[in-house]
């Protein structure tokens, strides 16, 4: 019997894969990890099933369902918010199933951060403005960031950022970025990014921690940071280039 780990989306029900809705439907166990996995998912679930919320639990409690369900035959549906990549405590429970030799399959899921760009409709890289999208945090109650993931070593960079899990300290997340990206770099914050109450406050860096003071935003929110977020002046990529199709079309730039 089997565990599929399933990226159920950032929110809206209709955000998850066919294949990770499929998942569900055929598993009789359905573990899901608390109020960020939409709970209309649920409604997948075949008649009967045992549908289980894992925000109150410990990693030894969670296991021992997964092992209560395989010993029994059945297939266990592991649904957690967005894509499994990112804080999604994947890896401590893959690792848990290998030594008990469970096997799994895992299937992807969108993240909120591709959410939160489409609920901007901005491209998070533009040519000669921003190449690459730093997914990052900063430390929690809970989690250390390690020491070489400082925040103003990214910033260096001036690469686009996607600041997850840090909305409670968006005043110091403010203040460490300034110095490299400048008080006018534009910034947005989503809040609960394709949920039916999503919220976008776009500002910049100088702005933003008072425009969110004005709201009730404290969690379940990304700070976007990056030119692209306003710029209109960018070259066109190559790619649709007309002289650039005919000479190379097909390969991947
Ligand atoms: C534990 S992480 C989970 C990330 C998730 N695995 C993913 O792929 O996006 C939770 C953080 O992700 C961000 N987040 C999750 N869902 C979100 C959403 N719908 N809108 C905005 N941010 C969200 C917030 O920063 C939140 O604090």
């Amino acid at each position: 019997m089997t565990v599929h780990f399933i990226g159920a989306g950032p929110g809206a029900p209709d955000l998850i894969t066919i294949r990770g809705r499929d998942l569900i439907a055929a598993s009789p166990v359905c573990l899901y990890a608390g109020s960020l996995v939409p709970k209309a998912l649920l409604g997948h679930c075949p008649a009967g099933a045992r549908i289980i919320n894992t925000a109150p639990m410990s990693l030894d409690e969670i296991i021992a369902e997964i092992v209560q369900a395989t010993d029994a035959g059945q297939d266990v549906a592991r649904l957690h918010s967005g894509d499994l990549s990112i804080w999604s405590a994947l890896g401590e429970q893959l690792r848990r199933l290998d030594a008990l030799n469970i096997p799994y399959t895992v299937t992807p899921g969108v993240p909120a951060f591709a959410a939160a760009s489409a609920a901007l409709a901005r491209e998070l890289t533009l040519p000669e403005v921003a190449q690459s999208v730093v997914l990052t945090r900063t430390s929690g109650r809970a989690t250390s960031m390690p020491e070489t993931e400082d925040l103003a070593a990214f910033a260096a960079t001036r690469a686009t950022l996607a600041i997850h899990l840090s909305i409670h300290v968006l005043e110091t997340t403010v203040a460490t970025l300034i110095p490299t990206y400048g008080e006018a770099c534009p910034v947005a914050v989503v809040f609960r990014a394709s949920w039916p109450d999503e919220q976008i406050i776009r500002a910049t860096l100088g702005t933003i921690a008072a425009e969110v003071q004005k709201t009730s935003i404290d969690r379940t929110a990304l700070i976007l940071v990056g030119e692209v977020l306003a710029a209109r002046e960018f070259r066109e990529s190559a790619l649709y280039d007309s002289a650039y199709q005919r000479r190379f079309r097909g390969r991947e730039s």
